[in-house]
């Protein structure tokens, strides 16, 4: 049988479904639909939800907006006032909005992250991307993007000064000693005189120490340097890959990497990215698979979003054919993986079968797909999934299917958590 593993959750913060059966019209970018649902996260007892984020409307299809915002690709909110709502309103889950190193400058995101992990009592985790696009970057006042091997140099840099900044106040340093009338120790708080060849920056952080010492850190890089990078710094890392030998290689190649920084293996969380149907029977799950990913406005939509993050125009490809080789300076490792993955097939049926690269043969019943999520994890060794909507459009049918169907399984089954033993958010994923 395989250990305890993790469960966290990938979404974006775009309208929920609002042209499906199921949803709620998408009338209302409040977010309370998202703070709903971390709420049903806390009650499945997952460790985190992840929060994406992208900064720019796409045109890579065609050369036009109009895919990108016909399908509700965007708008996307910014993920961090969200998160804060969802921590306001939970007291184990752990909460992980996206921001990207090329376009925040280190001080005010170190000061954000310290900010709200006081406010998230230690539930606060970071989801490092150095993103991915030319029109994000526009959007910063740069004609480009960083080179993508240079995005993880600057990165690097960043990270050694946003942790340099957290520690700059030392955790004794809050005294409040009435009878000195003293707040903070000044002599436990530091400059850094940080001076590197990206950044520079005096310190030390305006903010007390995070509850944390410092965020989670969540990474997802797949490329060499993406990986190179994650296992320098990430707590947990997340990965698309649709085979568990392939998850292995994965997650071997970290614990590999893990080892030469000089950190423990068991440091690091890898979560897999898996879209499951689930259903009362096994054709019924089937069914909707096919239902879902063959309406040729998914599949238009699996590849504006794509093109999106690989900036490549995949209006021009036959979908009956074989993807072309393509290349970007975008989402690299994602790419690849997804080029591999449809080699012998159509463009269409790879998108059909693996949607955007989390693996969704994950079809059947509660039973089959904890019956499948259990062997892999065997074979893989650990860690843990991210879940995903295959779908892309979220509502509360879907929501229910995994937290109070496919959950329940996998806890009775003694896979996942029943409870949270800890109250911060990497006690709890450092547990297992
Ligand atoms: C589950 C998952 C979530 C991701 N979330 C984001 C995101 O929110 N924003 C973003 O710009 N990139 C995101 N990425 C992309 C990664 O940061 C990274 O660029 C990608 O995995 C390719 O790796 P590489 O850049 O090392 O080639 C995500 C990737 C995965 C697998």
């Amino acid at each position: 049988m395989a250990d305890m593993f993790h469960l966290g959750w990938f979404l974006n913060f775009v309208t929920d479904d609002w042209d499906g059966r199921w949803g709620n019209g998408g009338k209302d970018m409040s977010g309370d639909f998202y703070v709903e649902m971390a709420r049903d996260l806390e009650r499945a007892c997952f460790d985190y939800v992840l929060l994406e984020d992208k900064l720019m409307v796409s045109d890579a299809w065609a050369g036009t907006m109009q895919k990108d915002l016909q399908h509700g690709v965007n708008p996307k909110h910014d993920p961090v006032p969200l998160a804060v709502c969802m921590a306001q309103a939970t007291t184990r889950l752990g909460v992980v909005p996206t921001m990207s190193t090329s376009f925040y400058p280190p001080f005010l995101l170190a000061r954000l992250c310290a900010t709200i992990d006081h406010i998230a009592r230690g539930r606060f985790g970071w989801n490092i991307v150095t993103s991915a696009e030319d029109r994000s970057a526009q959007n910063f006042g740069l004609d480009k993007l960083y080179e993508h091997d240079e995005r993880y140099a600057m990165a690097n840099e960043y990270l050694e000064l946003v942790k340099q900044l957290w520690e700059s106040w030392d955790p004794d340093a809050v005294v409040r000693d009435r009878s000195t009338g003293t707040y903070a120790d000044h002599t436990k708080v530091r400059t850094i005189d940080f001076e590197g060849t990206y950044y520079k920056s005096r310190g030390p952080l305006n903010t007390v120490r995070p509850p944390q010492g410092h965020p989670v850190l969540c990474q997802a890089g797949a490329s060499p340097p993406g990986r190179a990078f994650a296992s320098r710094f990430a707590d947990t890392i997340v990965a698309t890959s649709t085979t568990p030998a392939r998850m292995k290689d994965f997650r071997d190649d970290i614990r590999t990497r893990m080892v030469e920084n000089g950190r423990k293996p068991d440091d690091v969380k890898v979560l897999f990215l898996i879209a499951p149907f689930v259903a009362d029977t096994v054709e019924e799950a089937q069914a909707k698979k096919l239902r879902s990913m063959s309406d040729p406005l998914a599949v238009e939509l699996v590849l504006a979003t794509m093109g999106s993050i690989t900036e490549i125009d995949f209006s021009v490809f036959d979908l009956d054919a074989p993807l072309p080789p393509v290349t970007t300076n975008g989402e690299r490792g994602f790419l690849e993986a997804f080029a591999k993955r449809a080699e012998g097939k159509t463009l269409r049926q790879a998108v059909i079968d693996d949607g955007l690269g989390g693996a969704n043969d994950f079809v059947g019943t509660p039973e089959t797909v904890a019956d499948k999520m259990e062997s892999y994890m065997d074979e893989i060794g650990g860690d843990g999934f991210l879940l995903t909507s295959p779908e892309k459009k979220l509502n509360r049918r879907y929501v229910t299917e995994i937290t109070d169907g496919l959950v329940p399984e996998l806890q009775r089954r003694g896979l996942t958590r029943t409870s949270y033993t800890h109250e911060q958010f990497r006690d709890n994923l450092l547990e297992f």
